[in-house]
């Protein structure tokens, strides 16, 4: 029998899970927990109603998580599974994972040594460009991603649009009085062309809200204010673009992997 098929074992589990559900991160589907697992979250419960097919699923696309995954996931039938998360994802898993402390983010953040920028995001209002963005930053190593604002940057949408690498990297919400020191470039389709800058490793790299730009509270805290290459009559590109074009200019010259 696979773990949780025992009617006792799928009722434990489930208060376990109402028991974490209000102060944990929702990881829903596969990509997430995986990602999860790999930068190191931890993850007090895994729930899932094809625990076959995720099994099958990790020995095909992420054998470093499957000795993990078989050892948390518990099954419990389908209908049960649908009572816990908002909107099952179609691999049919979801797990609760411990937020990291603010201060061990705020520690990360504004280390001394930072060996990669950390992005800005000024009151961003789009909960699947904060995911976007958190994704490329875990993926170009940044140091973290901070947002200014009211949007939760932990939002369940949000840990989904990033495809669960918020562990990959430090995500905070911060005031712009509070962020870290570091020469700050904000990026604006009216600066001075980003490609006659060398980024330092411990920049802030800030990027302005859908609807209005760096605001002015940004821009006065700014060292250069720098575009992207544009051709006239386009008004500006996507945020989560922009955030990948500037990182993509930083790492010119830098390994990592
Ligand atoms: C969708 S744009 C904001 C458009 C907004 N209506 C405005 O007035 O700037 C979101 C952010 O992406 C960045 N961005 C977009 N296009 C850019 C460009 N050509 N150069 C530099 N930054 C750009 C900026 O940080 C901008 O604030």
């Amino acid at each position: 029998m696979s773990a949780g098929q025992d009617g006792t074992e799928s009722t434990d589990v489930v208060r376990r899970w109402r028991g974490h559900a209000d102060d944990c991160v929702l990881l829903d589907g596969f990509h997430a927990l995986k990602h999860a697992l790999r930068f190191g979250a931890s993850i007090p419960v895994v729930l899932t109603s094809d625990r076959r097919g995720v099994l099958e699923l990790a020995a095909d696309l992420a054998p470093d998580v499957a000795e993990a995954l078989a050892a948390q996931a518990v099954e419990v039938p389908d209908d049960v599974l649908r009572t816990l998360v908002p909107r099952l994802h179609p691999t049919r898993i979801a797990a609760l994972a411990v937020r990291p402390s603010r201060s061990a983010q705020l520690a990360a953040l504004s280390a001394g040594s930072r060996s990669a920028p950390v992005i800005v995001l000024d009151n961003p209002r789009n909960l699947g460009n904060a995911g976007a963005v958190i994704r490329l930053a875990a993926g170009f190593g940044a140091t973290g991603v901070v947002t200014t604002g009211t949007l939760d940057p932990w939002h369940p949408t949000v840990v989904r649009g990033a495809a669960g690498l918020h562990y990959a990297t430090a995500v905070e919400q911060l005031a712009v009085g509070e962020l870290p020191d570091g020469p700050l470039f904000a990026l604006d389709p009216e600066g001075e062309d980003i490609r006659s800058y060398a980024l330092p490793d411990d920049a802030l790299l800030a990027f302005g809200s859908e609807r209005s730009g760096i605001s002015p509270e940004l821009r006065a805290r700014a060292d250069h204010l720098v575009s992207l290459p544009m051709r006239a009559q386009v008004s500006s590109y996507n945020l989560a673009t922009s955030v990948g074009m500037a990182l993509f200019h930083w790492s010119a010259g830098h390994e990592f992997g």
